[in-house]
């Protein structure tokens, strides 16, 4: 059997939205073999993540960051998982600053934390082959949510990893949907008790979505051990082979 590792990051500042919809995902992600798929649900709320100053501390150390704050614990979570699932609320067009300021340090420590995993020349980032899946919701509709799932698209492809969506229609680059103009923390579960179509669109593709990310995690996991004599040539994907290999011999 081999365990799948989700990770399911809530990027608001508070218990609201984006967590209603995440946790859909969760329990849809969980349902595909609750024996080898295990979930864990993280949530910005009450974090800090500073920016990143650039010091090029972590390039130097092994990726070591000089702010001492809750970014090493989510970082460590992040490179554990096999599928990341993000729900984030749309601000201004885009992600919260405060996951922006984890993206931004997770992505530029990267070439310092595999440094020394990687043989003398070699400069290449591992191919980490995560399966990452976003939902992205706002207030209003056309306001931002396809921009922000495309923005963590691009920060998928920059993490050497696999983006992910549901099923069509509901889903075609992953989870969106708006609360109607309720600014309420609440707004998806009062909405999820009628009948708003749109509500049950974004609660159907969450649901396909963390479906489809566990799926598609399966897939890849056994691709990359069957493949491992050829793949193994490649020092950027021994990180990803070391780590499925170490989980599933426990
Ligand atoms: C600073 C800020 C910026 C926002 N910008 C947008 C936006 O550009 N588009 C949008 O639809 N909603 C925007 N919103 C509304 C939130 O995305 C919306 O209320 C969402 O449901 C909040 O999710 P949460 O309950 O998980 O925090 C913004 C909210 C805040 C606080």
């Amino acid at each position: 059997m081999l365990y799948t590792k989700v990770l399911g990051i809530s990027g608001s500042p508070r218990k609201g939205n984006s967590l209603f919809l995440l946790k859909e995902a969760l329990e849809s992600a969980k349902g595909v073999d609750p024996d080898s798929v295990h979930t864990q649900l993280y949530s910005i709320k009450g974090k800090i993540f500073n920016p990143c100053i650039a010091c090029r501390n972590c390039k130097d150390h092994d990726g070591d960051c000089v702010h001492k704050d809750d970014f090493e614990e989510l970082r460590e979570f992040w490179l554990d998982a096999d599928v990341i699932i993000y729900s984030v609320p749309v601000y201004h067009m885009s992600v919260p600053g405060q996951l922006k300021c984890f993206i931004d340090r997770l992505g530029n420590s990267m070439s310092g934390k595999f440094r020394s995993k990687m043989p003398e020349g070699v400069y290449a980032l591992p191919k980490l082959l995560k399966i990452i899946g976003s939902i992205a919701q706002g207030i209003h509709i056309f306001s931002g949510q396809e921009h922000t799932i495309t923005d963590l698209i691009n920060h998928t492809l920059m993490m050497q990893s696999i983006p992910v969506a549901g099923d069509m229609w509901e889903s075609y680059i992953g989870a969106g949907g708006w609360t109607v103009n309720l600014i309420d923390r609440d707004g998806f579960e009062k909405l999820a008790k009628g009948d708003d179509i749109g509500v049950k669109v974004a609660i159907k593709a969450s649901k396909d979505l963390g479906r489809r990310s566990v799926e598609l995690a399966k897939i890849i996991q056994s691709g990359i051990l069957a493949s491992k004599a050829l793949l193994g040539k490649d020092p950027v994907y021994q990180p990803v082979i070391n780590m499925l290999e170490k989980r599933n011999a426990v």
